[in-house]
């Protein structure tokens, strides 16, 4: 089975396959992208160790002959020294302005093998064939490309789309539980900002998605994508609604920025507290009612996910100090820090005009709490 999202942005339009065996098809859906038969894989030691013989063997099937870099996994990779690397390595294979590049992994790699596409020769091709949840239902779609710099995370970057996604659902089946969860938290996000009823269809349905149901897994990782798809299609640069996409990440990347980007705290778990707090603020300033925060803690809690500050281990910093690292987003603007907020569950909107006050209590209150 495989269902497929369309990206319309004109121009630069692709699809997004998603669905299990996608790996052993890869041949067949990226053939009609390509003027010769080769291609170039950029992948992680993790991911190249489970799935590489895989995706060889999908575009062996259609007489696509393939080269691959292996980099090491993790977020250090995403800098300039595998950037440079990736970017000689694709140069040594000769692959050329009409060629394509396939990203294979994670966010991580997703993010530094499309932003070497967008460079290479002033751009050529790429496709993305997203392996962790987080990056099927996220990263993998939209064009944010880029590395980190030792200033913050994701600050060297460009746009660039990618020319097709093929989401195979069953490599999620190699996903620790914990790796799972924390792509729910962006999941989750989804539903929060703009879809009550898929948040409904989350709250009866989540728990077989996690535990392996696969039909659940491709409606989850569809509704995701194809929200996604609708918001980029109308704000691909961020000028504007783009921003509720991350609804959550400003409390998340203090968090993150916190505890030292390290395995304390995973990105999608930040986002999950971050998605929790942003609620609680919301309900304390009166834009929707306390039963929403309520409702989405109990459902992070029925996920066995990480819900509350009290959920970090270690130490945090106080939440003065919290504020000052939100400060360092880069989604501030003139100043002031843009915030998502929500007048209920499915209906987030971006504003700068948060109380403050309200912001630093209710953080205060979750370091109490812990
Ligand atoms: N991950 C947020 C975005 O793609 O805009």
């Amino acid at each position: 089975m495989m269902e497929t999202v369309h990206v319309g942005l004109a121009g630069r339009e692709y699809d997004i396959h998603i669905g299990p065996g996608l790996l052993a098809r890869s041949g067949e859906l990226i053939r009609p992208l390509l003027k010769r038969p080769r291609v170039a894989i950029v992948s992680d030691e993790n991911v190249a160790a489970l799935h590489l013989d895989a995706l060889k063997s999908g575009l062996q099937a259609a007489e696509i002959e393939s080269v691959s870099l292996t980099l090491p996994a993790g977020e250090s990779t995403k800098g300039w020294p595998q950037f440079t690397r990736t970017v000689e390595w694709l140069l040594e294979q000769k692959i050329e302005r009409n060629d394509v590049v396939i990203a294979f992994g994670g966010g991580v790699i997703g993010d530094l093998v499309g932003f070497a596409s967008a460079v290479l020769r002033r751009g050529v091709r790429f496709v993305q064939i997203p392996t962790s949840l987080l990056a099927q239902v996220d990263s993998s779609v939209g064009g944010k490309t880029g590395i980190n710099a030792p200033q913050g995370k994701n600050l060297i970057g460009a746009f660039h789309q990618p020319s097709l996604v093929l989401a195979d659902t069953a490599v999620l089946g190699t996903l620790t539980e914990r790796d799972f969860l924390a792509g729910y938290g962006e999941v989750v996000k989804y539903g929060l900002l703009g879809d009550f009823e898929f948040f409904q269809w989350l709250e009866a349905n989540a728990s077989c998605a996690a535990s392996g149901d696969m039909d659940a897994r491709i409606y989850a990782v569809k509704r995701s994508v194809q929200m996604k798809a609708g918001i980029v299609e109308r704000d691909e640069t961020e000028q504007g609604d783009r921003a509720l996409l991350n609804l959550g990440h400003t409390f998340c990347h203090a968090l993150e920025a916190a505890t030292g980007y390290s395995d304390r705290l995973l990105h999608g778990e930040g986002v999950a507290i971050g998605c929790a707090l942003a609620f609680e603020v919301s309900a304390r300033m009166g834009l929707c009612s306390q039963e929403d925060p309520s409702r989405l803690r109990a459902h992070l809690r029925d996920m066995k996910m990480k819900v509350d500050l009290s959920d970090i281990e270690g130490e945090l910093p106080d939440a003065d100090a919290l504020i000052a690292l939100m400060g360092q987003d880069k989604k501030v603007v003139d100043g002031k820090i843009r915030f998502i907020m929500a007048r209920g569950i499915g209906q987030a909107f971006v504003t700068q005009d948060v109380d403050m006050t309200i912001v630093r209590t209710v953080l205060q209150q979750a370091l109490d709490a812990r």
